[in-house]
C-alpha cells in the first residue's frame, strides 16, 4: 500500500526532525525498539536504544528525535498527564519558555545534575549566559 508507506515515511521523517516539546514526552515500547537521540549539555547527541517492554521519559523542552533500529519495527505507546497534547515544535526554539525553563533547570540548584559544573554549554547563547546563575 503505497499510501501507507508514505505515510510511515513522513512519520519517520518527522520523528528524526530535531524537536522539542512543551509537555514531557513519555513512551512505552510495546514493540520492537528504536533511538531517541537527546542532546547533552554540549549540545551533542547522546543515543538511547529503547527495545521492548522499556518506557523512556523525556523532560518538557529537551531537544530530541527518534528512530528504529536494525529490527526496522516498532510500536511505541504515547503515555499522556491529563489532555493529550502532539505538538511538535521543530528547532530552533531558543525563544520558547520551556526551552528556557528546561536550559535553566540544569543550572538551578537544586537540580542536582550539573551543580559545581563549570557552565560551558553552548546550549545558550552568549547573551544569555550572563544572566545565569554560574555555581
Ligand atoms: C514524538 C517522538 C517520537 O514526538 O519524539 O512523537
Ligand atoms: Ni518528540
Amino acid at each position: 500500500m503505497p499510501g501507507k508507506l508514505a505515510n510511515f515515511e513522513e512519520k519517520l521523517k518527522n520523528f528524526f526532525t530535531e524537536h522539542m516539546h512543551a509537555d514531557e514526552e513519555t513512551r512505552y515500547s510495546l514493540e520492537g525498539g528504536g533511538y531517541f537521540d537527546v542532546r547533552d549539555k554540549d549540545d551533542k547527541w547522546l543515543r538511547i536504544w529503547i527495545k521492548e517492554g522499556d518506557i523512556i521519559v523525556l523532560p518538557a523542552g529537551i531537544y530530541h528525535r527518534f528512530t528504529l533500529d536494525a529490527a526496522n519495527h516498532v510500536k511505541l505507546m504515547k503515555l499522556f498527564l491529563g489532555e493529550p497534547v502532539w505538538t511538535v515544535h521543530n528547532r530552533p526554539q531558543e525563544d520558547h519558555p520551556v526551552w528556557q525553563e528546561y536550559v535553566k533547570s540544569l543550572t538551578d540548584d537544586n537540580a542536582g545534575g550539573l551543580v559545581g559544573a563549570p557552565w560551558t554549554s553552548p546550549l545558550l547563547a552568549n547573551d544569555k549566559k550572563k544572566d545565569w546563575p554560574i555555581q
